[in-house]
């Protein structure tokens, strides 16, 4: 394992994604986690960068003892400077902030036939580099040599004269240094000496090992299933694990997509095997949405009448468990555990440390889950990012088409409504959702798009039928490019495929006679319109 020091750079994640990329088990921790508080032993330790500067008077500090550890630390950008400032050395405030690409030359050691330090082992003599920061070393600390520079940062990179501490002014983390990935290779591979083990298909014994170890040999597990990545992909893991002791509910809430509930229930419980129940409880969600304009409201709505739905059927599964039981010979136990698809970056939001300009959350999911239901909580995914929850869905036998789906919010068309919702809204909406879905992926290009859907405008433009005037409403299309989510570019789309994507919806759905198609990208906008 390795660990990451997080000081509150907006980076931090990407350290552990790279060393991930290296099929080496990485671990970010806030960078005030006191030695005594770390369970396992790390084969090396990153510094993250951060928003602050060593000088100033609340700063962080990682706990002086790492550098007794004997495992090799590097740090980077603040990481560099809190190891030189811990060492004594010098970082001064740069006249100017430093932003943007650079050059670093790797510095020969010795002669000039010598090699480059270990870190930069086959990279050639120079490379691109992302620079971001504020603060830079005016001197190296004492028995530091200096392993690379740029026009600007004659200290751009440094090594120990004899132990190995490295520090690295540049941001290898992200995507604007090329070779960055391959920096944080050599520093855990060859420096550090871990192995390329950290794989899904040794994730999979080993995450089935350890439920079987803490559901017991009869204790029973409930999980909400919505048909998306994560819950599908949770959901068989625990069925491989358990098998029938794993009860899924899938609850369809009215706003799902066309056919979703049935759909979700062939492939999970026909094609997968797992035991599922589907709760139609659509009139219940509808008749409480009902002329329901506010975003916030409806979220709240669909939210707690989840709960409600979730724990009504949570208690069928448990009162039939107790009869079980009560009946003797084939009891499978009590439900004990509620199943959670969390992801790795909702662990490192709550665990992160929050440095001054700590991010504005953009996620908002339908939680508060289960506060009262005597529960525990079981998280098969934590650890995992969302595209080796992927990989493990395939090496699972979940279909490719599945485990490759756009995200789809828990309040469900019911935020791509704009004005109230309504039964006659819903099936606008999702008829022309499925058209739109349908055509994309006709044209080949619904990898290509994180996320695409319609939209149902509050509002009636005119048009023209046959002879007669129209008056209808208008669906906009939203297809959006990111990594995170958390920016967003828009779809550019050949002509002809919206083209036909407009002429079926105004043709097949009766209410539009008008489509348009969304330009904006986040920020300033955001993916949804609610
Ligand atoms: P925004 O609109 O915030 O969306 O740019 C970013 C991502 O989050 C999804 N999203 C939601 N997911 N409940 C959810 O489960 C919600 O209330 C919600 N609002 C937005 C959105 O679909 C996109 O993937």
């Amino acid at each position: 394992t390795i660990l990451i020091l997080d000081f509150g750079s907006q980076y931090s994640h990407l350290i552990t994604r790279r060393c991930r990329e290296h099929n080496v088990y990485a671990e970010l921790m806030p960078c005030t986690t006191q030695l005594k508080d770390i369970k396992f032993k790390p084969k090396g330790i990153i510094l993250s960068g951060s928003p602050y500067s060593v000088y100033d008077k609340d700063s962080p500090h990682a706990d002086p003892g790492i550098y007794d550890l004997g495992v090799p630390i590097l740090g980077i950008c603040y990481g560099l400077q809190e190891m030189a400032w811990q060492m004594k050395g010098t970082v001064d405030k740069c006249d100017h902030r430093e932003y943007g690409f650079a050059q670093v030359k790797m510095t020969k050691i010795g002669s000039e036939n010598a090699s480059v330090d270990a870190l930069f082992e086959g990279l050639g003599d120079e490379m691109q580099v992302w620079m971001s920061h504020g603060d830079q070393l005016s001197a190296p600390p004492p028995d530091f040599h200096v392993i690379g520079y740029t026009a600007s940062a004659p200290y751009a990179a440094l090594a120990h004269n004899s132990k190995p501490f490295y520090g690295i002014q540049f941001h290898p983390e992200v995507t604007h240094s090329p070779r960055g990935k391959e920096v944080i290779g050599r520093f855990i591979l060859n420096i550090c000496g871990c192995q390329s083990h950290w794989t899904m298909e040794e994730f999979i014994g080993k995450e089935i090992a350890r439920i079987r170890e803490i559901c017991g040999p009869s204790g029973r597990v409930i999980g909400a299933v919505s048909g998306g990545v994560d819950s599908t992909v949770a959901a068989k893991l625990m069925h491989e694990a358990i098998g029938d002791r794993f009860h899924a509910i899938m609850v369809d809430n009215g706003v799902l997509r066309l056919n979703e509930a049935k759909q979700v229930n062939e492939m999970l419980n026909k094609d997968l095997g797992v035991n599922l129940t589907v709760v139609d409880a659509s009139n219940l969600f509808l008749s409480r949405l009902e002329g329901i304009e506010d975003p916030e409201q409806k979220r709240k709505i669909i939210g707690n009448t989840f709960i409600n739905v979730f724990e009504a059927e949570a208690a069928k599964i448990e009162a039939a468990a107790a009869e079980e039981e009560k009946n003797g010979a084939a009891a499978k136990g009590r439900v004990e555990w509620l199943l959670q698809g969390t992801l790795y970056p909702d662990v490192i939001e709550s665990i992160s440390f929050k440095g001054p300009s700590a991010t504005i959350k953009t996620h908002h999911n339908v939680g508060g889950l289960l506060k009262d239901m005597k529960l525990k909580l079981i998280e098969p995914l934590r650890e995992l990012f969302k595209d080796e929850v992927r990989a493990l869905g395939r090496l699972l036998a979940i279909p490719a088409p599945l485990v490759q789906r756009h995200p789809f919010p828990g309040p469900g068309l019911a935020i791509r409504i704009l004005g109230p919702v309504t039964r006659e809204q819903v099936m606008i909406l999702q008829q022309a959702d499925n058209i739109y879905i349908e055509e994309i992926r006709k044209a080949g290009l619904y990898d290509q798009i994180a996320q695409a859907f319609a939209v149902l405008l509050p509002v009636k433009a005119v048009g023209v039928m046959g002879d007669s005037r129209t008056y209808e409403q208008v669906i906009a299309l939203r297809a959006v490019q990111t990594e995170d989510f958390m920016t967003a570019d828009w779809y550019v789309f050949p002509p002809e495929i919206l083209r036909r994507i407009s002429s079926r919806i105004t043709n097949e759905v009766a209410g539009i006679n008008r489509v348009t198609y969304d330009i904006s990208s986040k920020p300033p906008a955001t993916v949804e319109w609610l």
